[in-house]
């Protein structure tokens, strides 16, 4: 099968174990319920859910353990670009194609069906407790989901970019530590969770977390240059959020041609470390291969 092929019937069959874990719109409470379906099925690329599911695959996992987790990590990565929209934060109307959350909802709502995904992020990836009681790696993933998302991970990166926002004085150093933390954070959780699960030794994780962070940042730098030269209606998103925004960008930073070369540079280092290991995933290491040439 063709890789575009391949990643549609893969794409397709994540959206239906994501779908299946949402919660039924009911009760008082409806309307965060469905502020909460209205953002995570908006569509997206399932990036996370499918690193994760091949990760877990590269080290031999064979149950639906995985499925809540995979279905957690896209909750959490929802949430934070719901709020990621807000007036308050990046002030954007368009995601994923649709009107952003707080657009259609409000913005008390769209600050509550954030909160709401990440709590219920936990709820769903605990149920792998019922699904092989046996795993001795959900703690360890728990743990990982927890810490990548928070404030040393992708909360962490958030508060350093919106701190930065319009001032002068930006480093490469701090630039890469936001990328490493805001966007790096959840694609290592999203690879590591997947080791873990698995049973990959604890070197075998290591390894791991570097090459998702490399993939991390390579996957930022590629958002920075589509946000100057993509398309609305190809990204689903606005470009020039980030001028805007007054954002110090690796494009503002390194200048647009460098910054293609570092998404190509980075992107084969992490194909490099991956390749060194004894498991192999072909299409986990064309996955990341076509990161680079993405257009949303
Ligand atoms: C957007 O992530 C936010 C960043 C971390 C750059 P994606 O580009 O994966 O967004 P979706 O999930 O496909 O909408
Ligand atoms: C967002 O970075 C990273 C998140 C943690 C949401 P951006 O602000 O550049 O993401 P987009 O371009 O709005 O998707
Ligand atoms: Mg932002
Ligand atoms: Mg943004
Ligand atoms: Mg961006």
């Amino acid at each position: 099968m063709e890789f575009n092929q391949e990643i549609a019937k893969r794409t397709e069959e994540i959206e239906g174990i994501i779908r299946s874990y949402l919660p039924k719109e009911e009760g008082y409470q409806k309307t965060v319920m469905e502020a909460m379906n209205y953002s995570v099925l908006a569509g997206g690329k399932r990036l996370r859910p499918m690193l994760m599911q091949e990760t877990y695959r590269l080290f031999g996992g064979k149950s639906r353990i995985i499925e809540p987790f995979m279905a957690a990590i896209e909750m959490i990565h929802t949430y934070s670009l719901v709020h990621d929209d807000l007036p308050a934060m990046d002030n954007d109307e368009y995601r994923r194609g649709k009107k952003t959350t707080h657009a259609v909802y409000g913005e008390a709502m769209g600050i509550l069906a954030g909160d709401a995904l990440l709590n219920y992020a936990f709820e769903t990836a605990t149920l792998a407790f019922d699904i092989e009681p046996e795993n001795t790696g959900i703690p360890r993933a728990l743990q990982t989901l927890a810490r990548k998302a928070g404030i040393y991970g992708m909360v962490g990166g958030q508060t350093v970019d919106v701190e930065s926002e319009g001032k002068s004085g930006m480093t490469k150093e701090k630039l890469d530590f936001i990328y490493r933390l805001k966007t790096g954070a959840l694609i290592e959780s999203s690879m590591q969770i997947g080791a873990i699960l698995a049973g990959a030794t604890k070197n075998e994780q290591k390894m791991i977390e570097e090459v998702a962070a490399a993939v991390g940042l390579a996957f930022q730098i590629q958002d920075d240059i589509l946000d100057v030269t993509g398309t609305a209606e190809v990204l689903g998103k606005p470009i020039g959020s980030d001028e805007r925004n007054n954002k110090t960008t690796y494009v503002t930073c390194e200048g647009l041609e460098k910054a293609k070369e570092d998404v190509k540079n980075i992107s084969e280092q992490a194909i490099a470390k991956m390749d060194s290991l004894v498991v192999k995933n072909e299409f986990l290491t064309e996955l990341i291969r076509s990161l680079t040439a993405r257009e949303k």
